[in-house]
Order: structure tokens, then C-alpha cells, then sequence
């Protein structure tokens, strides 16, 4: 077949024109206005789905660190009476101390009422007690233990800091909702720390969880995290940022249910405790049988673990064992409902305090008494911490309300 001749084009003037030439060498006129113009049409189409896609990728993949920055930046501090400013000083013996903190079950509401007027609690009950808990770690390592120089203060937080949502708890509970019983409880923490910071050098607070604050219908030993008090620790991490940027405070939260912390080249064991078998409601030989093993496992690492702290007996007490102490805690309140008239327990609320030497170990223990005067005397009073976190936001909520638009009104 005969090839046509290429067809002739005349260039219009005026116009921005090209031409396309095809394989056959036919010419053809093209309007590169029009092209370009559809090219944009398909760019402007292309970058309206890529943006669509980015925004959810974003909405998606960064919702903890949107919720970490919103935790962080808009609720104002909550409310507390700050310490006036840091003590220098200049002891002659160095040591470290190390604060327990566990079993506040701070969301628990206890009515006196149901447990003999024995007990009264609830979260401003546990604001006090955050409160008397700090005043005396300060007074006693500052006023009283003047010859000494704390390097640094440990927290070793070993769980149960809220009730969680098992045997019903929330409907018990301070705001009635796990999420913010966790969230109230991880900004009292950071209070406490905040208010500690401006005493000592550096703070390390470990936490571990408890059983109360599972998510799963059994303890699930894969779910350390899966616990409302990672929340609460978490909380506590995102709102103390600044000081843990600064080098001042440092926060570690395993994944796990038990973890190792030497302080100098002395081993703690932090545990809940929940794993220990009881006999009779006594854990005593659960606990001799678990160190045990616990120390021939660390022979197999090359480590000796020295101190073993437990929460979850809401008893405070330390037993010697071979090669050092077990420590259990105490608790924040001295019973409850189940308690009392399941196995008729009362504790006075203590929460222990300890000094590490570098060469001898645990030196001294305080159990700190978590509860001053009468139960009404206790009522009564005001603690300078209080939560605002959730009302700050509920109330800013209220500013937003309806715009007008075509007589309609609609809600923000
Ligand atoms: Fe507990």
C-alpha cells in the first residue's frame, strides 16, 4: 500500500501551538494550551486524592503521638501549690532513696458506711495522701536526714494505681469511666513527681502493672501494657515531658510484668506481687518459694537479685531472705467492701520509703503513714492537688455551640 504524503499543516498565529508527529509521519496541529490545561485538570484531581490519602494515613498513624501532644499542650497544669525552689545541699553521706508507690486504687470509692466507718475514700481522699506522701519524703530526706546528700530519688511503681474496670469496679468508681479514673490518676502521679523534682537532682520512676487494671477477662502474661495502669504511667510520662527532656527525670515502663532495676550494684525486683500463691490468705511461703526460684534463675544471668518488692498485699512488711529482703507494700486505703467482709483485712494505709547505700543496701525504712488524724478530721481537709484536666476541656467544649446559616442551625 501506498504511503499518503505527510499532511501539510499551516501553524495558526496567536495560538501556542505544537505538532505531534505519528509513526505513519503524519503531522498533526495540537492546541498545547488545551493539553496543558488538561494536564493540570488531571494533576489538580491526582494531588485532591493523594491529599485525601495523606490526611487519613496521618489520622491513622499518628493518633498516640496527636494524643500525647494534646495531653501535653492544652489542659493547664492542674492545681497545686508548688514548692518554693530547689535546696542545694551539702551532705556527707551519699545515698539514694527510693519511694514505693503502688496499690492507690486512687478511682475507688469506699463508703464508711459499708466497711464498719473503718474507711472513707475516694480520689480527693487519695489527693491528700499523694499529698502526705510527698510532704514526707521531703521533710524526711531533706529536714530530718541533714548529714545525708541523695543522689537520686527512685519511684518504684509496682501497680494497682487504679481499680480498674474488673468485678465491676467503675460503676464504683470516680468518674465512672476507666479511661479518665486512668488519666486522673497518671496526672496526680505527675503532680507528686513535679512537686518531688524540686528537691532532688534526678528521678527515676519504674512502673510496673498490677492486677486490678487487666483488660482481659484472665491475666493475659503477654498484656503488661494492655492494663489500665500503662495508662496511668503513660499519662504521668507525656505530662512530666519537659522534666524528662531536661535530663531530670527519666521514666521506664516495661513490657512486662516484672522488672530488674539496680540501684549502685544492688539488685530490686519490681512485681506486683499478684503471681504469689497464698495458703490460708497467708502469702508468707508463696513469697519464700517465688525468691527462691527467682534467685536460682538469676544465678543461671550471673545476677543475684537483692531486693524483692511486692505490692498487691496491702500490708506492709519486709522479711529477710538469703541474699537480702523482701519488701511488700502497703496500700493507700486501710479496706474495703470485699476486704473486710470477704477476709475481714485492715491494714493501716503505709507506703515504705528506703535508703541505698552504695556498699550496704537497703539501709533504713520508713513506712510512711498515709493517713493524719480521724477519718473526719481527713475529710474535712483540701488537698492543694486537684484534677481539672477533664472539666478544663468540657467547659471549653461549651464556648462552641451553633452557627447560623440559611436559618438553620447547626452544631459545631
Ligand atoms: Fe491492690
Amino acid at each position: 500500500m501506498r504511503k499518503s504524503a505527510p499532511k501539510k499543516l499551516k501553524l495558526t498565529p496567536g495560538k501556542k501551538m505544537r505538532l505531534n508527529v505519528d509513526s505513519n509521519g503524519g503531522a498533526q496541529e495540537v492546541d498545547e494550551t488545551k493539553s496543558l490545561l488538561g494536564d493540570i485538570g488531571r494533576l489538580e484531581d491526582e494531588n485532591r486524592k493523594l491529599r485525601s490519602e495523606l490526611k487519613s494515613t496521618r489520622r491513622g498513624s499518628t493518633l498516640f503521638s496527636l494524643l500525647s501532644d494534646t495531653i501535653h499542650n492544652q489542659p493547664p497544669f492542674s492545681t497545686f501549690t508548688p514548692y518554693s525552689s530547689i535546696i542545694q545541699k551539702k551532705g556527707k553521706v551519699k545515698e539514694s532513696a527510693m519511694l514505693v508507690l503502688s496499690d492507690s486504687h486512687g478511682d475507688q470509692e469506699i463508703l464508711g458506711k459499708r466497711v464498719q466507718n473503718l474507711e472513707e475514700y475516694n480520689f480527693d481522699i487519695a489527693c491528700l495522701r499523694a499529698e502526705r506522701i510527698v510532704d514526707t519524703t521531703v521533710s524526711h530526706l531533706i529536714d530530718n536526714m541533714k548529714n545525708y546528700k541523695f543522689e537520686r530519688l527512685y519511684i518504684a511503681g509496682l501497680g494497682d494505681y487504679v481499680n480498674g474496670d474488673i468485678h465491676n469496679a467503675t460503676e464504683h468508681s470516680k468518674w465512672r469511666n476507666s479511661l479518665k479514673n486512668s488519666m486522673g490518676m497518671g496526672e496526680l502521679i505527675a503532680m507528686m513527681i513535679t512537686d518531688l523534682s524540686r528537691y532532688f537532682p534526678e528521678i527515676v520512676f519504674c512502673s510496673v502493672s498490677g492486677n486490678h487494671g487487666r483488660r482481659s477477662f484472665k491475666k493475659d502474661y503477654r498484656g503488661a501494657q494492655n492494663n489500665w495502669d500503662y495508662l496511668v504511667a503513660m499519662h504521668a510520662a507525656t505530662r512530666l515531658r519537659n522534666l524528662v527532656e531536661s535530663g531530670r527525670c527519666k521514666i521506664v515502663v516495661p513490657d512486662s510484668w516484672s522488672m530488674g532495676l539496680s540501684v549502685y550494684d544492688w539488685n530490686f525486683v519490681l512485681n506486683h506481687g499478684d503471681d504469689v500463691r497464698s495458703w490460708n490468705s497467708i502469702p508468707h511461703y508463696g513469697i519464700e518459694r517465688k525468691t527462691r526460684r527467682l534467685g536460682a534463675i538469676g544465678a543461671v544471668q550471673g545476677t543475684t537479685p537483692n531486693y524483692f518488692l511486692y505490692g498487691h498485699f496491702h500490708t506492709a512488711s519486709t522479711t529477710q531472705h538469703t541474699t537480702g529482703e523482701v519488701i511488700l507494700n502497703g496500700s493507700w486505703a486501710a479496706t474495703d467492701e470485699y476486704a473486710l467482709n470477704s477476709l475481714g483485712a485492715y491494714s493501716e494505709p503505709f507506703q515504705w520509703l528506703l535508703g541505698v547505700h552504695p556498699n550496704y543496701g537497703v539501709t533504713w525504712r520508713m513506712p510512711i503513714k498515709l493517713r493524719k488524724g480521724t477519718l473526719a478530721e481527713e475529710a474535712k481537709k483540701k488537698s492543694r492537688y486537684a484534677i481539672t484536666l477533664f472539666e478544663d476541656h468540657e467547659q471549653a467544649e461549651g464556648d462552641i455551640v451553633f452557627r447560623e446559616r440559611n436559618d438553620k442551625k447547626i452544631y459545631l
